[in-house]
């Protein structure tokens, strides 16, 4: 089914632009002059906002959690809009995207090995066959098997549970004792279908070895094959069991040579789970004395948490424009044109409850986005669904940025009762 149309430029098809990487991949195809289809579910499209309604020239409306009928329908709908390139704003439609651009003959990547993007065992047996540095792990199906597994040591301590598919840091805790392994393989088996379209996720949970040390993101512009590296990104997170976000600083601050390190496994783990053309974000930590980045995880897609605006900011390089050139099998503009900084820091509750109040100072250089509203039910701090807000500052150096960013959110307040 179409809704919507009209003539204008070449044609990118997004596989469910919802999400926090939509809007710049809006804005990257007005700056690029391209016409934008959406496929996504008739409901979910009704609850579009309005500046992503009036971006999209037209919505190929079809159930994405049914993978033969979603693929016939984008592939009559490419056909018929002449769309000449594909890409999944969704983590878990990445394997789809890469079946359809097969299917339609558009640049795509691997489908053989798109699923090691989505799910987290595969994904570790990719980066097994291609030696890519990562935690060791093992699949267990319940608590006794995972006490089992903790009192052996193989894997060392403290432990990660998480689920097999899964995001938003959503199920995922460190566990420091055996105890603590029922509620943490509960929490990693409790999603069975994915929010908001239903998709039904491998409910398997992973045991992985803790990787201690400092954590960076970093992503990779793949086109035609060949890995463009983006810079390196400075991840800070909570500490404990729940790992939430609390922030993203650009450029790293690490060395050179180092940051070379983590660009270059960033790209190894992008190519292992078959990344062709288009982006992967990839997560990863470099121990405490050591130069060798491991990689905690890689995903075929834009990055979220507003880190497309930080790189922007800090470099130049807008890493939707360079996405949607890879998609569309054009030379992706990856090389910096600035060497400012960025950084978001995220505003997170104490506790969950309801939001009582929340306030937020304006200081020059920043500027912050609340997510939710006084009255809102807060999530317990235990994944990134807990975040109130967030404030991002643009400034000449790292220094300047952090400081603005982290006056802001010190001064801010946020109130659950
Ligand atoms: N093996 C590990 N060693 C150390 N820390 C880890 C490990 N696995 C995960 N973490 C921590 O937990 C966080 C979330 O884990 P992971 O990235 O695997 O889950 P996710 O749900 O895909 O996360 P997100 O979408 O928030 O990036 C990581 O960013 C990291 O801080
Ligand atoms: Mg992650």
């Amino acid at each position: 089914m179409t809704i919507g149309g009209g003539p204008r430029g070449p044609a990118v098809l997004v596989i469910e632009p919802m999400g926090n990487a939509g809007r710049f991949l809006v804005e990257a195809a007005e700056r690029l002059g391209l016409r934008l289809y959406a496929a996504t579910h008739e409901d979910i499209h009704d609850g579009y906002p309005v500046w992503l309604r009036s971006a999209l020239t037209g919505v190929c409306a079809t159930d994405l959690t049914d993978t033969p009928k979603a693929l016939r329908d984008m592939d009559v709908f490419c056909r018929r809009h002449s769309v000449s390139g594909v890409v999944a704003c969704f983590e878990l439609f990445t394997p789809l995207a890469a079946l359809l651009a097969r299917r339609v003959g558009l640049p795509g990547n691997d489908p053989a090995l798109a699923h090691a993007a989505r799910n987290k065992i595969r994904m570790g047996e990719a980066f097994a066959a291609a030696g890519v540095p990562a935690p060791r792990w093992t699949v267990v199906h319940d608590a006794a098997e995972a006490q089992r597994v903790a009192r052996s040591g193989e894997l060392g301590r403290p432990l990660v549970v998480k689920p097999a598919e899964q995001g938003g840091s959503w199920g995922v805790s460190v566990v420091y004792t055996p105890r603590e392994l029922p509620r943490a393989v509960e929490a990693a088996r409790r999603y069975t279908h994915a929010h908001p379209h239903g998709l039904e996720l491998d409910t398997r949970v992973l045991l992985q070895e803790y990787v201690p040390g400092a954590e960076y993101s970093c992503d990779t512009i793949v086109a035609d094959g060949v890995a463009h590296p983006l810079p390196v990104v400075r991840k800070d997170t909570t500490e404990g069991r729940y790992r939430i976000e609390t922030g993203h600083t650009c450029p790293s601050g690490l060395a050179p040579p180092l940051a070379r390190k983590v660009q270059d496994v960033a790209a190894r783990a992008a190519l292992a789970v078959g990344v062709r053309n288009g982006i992967a974000h990839t997560e990863v930590k470099i121990p405490r004395g050591t130069q060798t980045p491991r990689v905690i995880e890689t995903g075929a897609r834009l990055p979220g948490d507003n880190l497309c605006e930080v790189v922007e900011a800090a470099t130049g390089v807008s890493e939707a424009v360079a996405c949607l050139q890879a998609v569309l099998g054009r030379e992706p503009d990856t090389v910096a044109s600035r060497a400012r900084a960025a950084a978001i820091r995220f505003l997170l509750p104490e506790r969950g409850g309801v939001l009582r109040r929340v306030s937020v100072p304006e200081i020059p250089g920043t500027h912050s986005e609340l997510h939710l509203s006084p009255g809102d039910t807060v999530p317990e701090p235990a994944d990134s669904s807990c975040r109130v807000g967030h404030v991002v500052a643009h400034a000449e150096t790292v220094d300047q940025a952090c400081g603005l960013a982290g006056r802001v959110a010190a001064r801010s307040r946020v109130e659950v009762g």
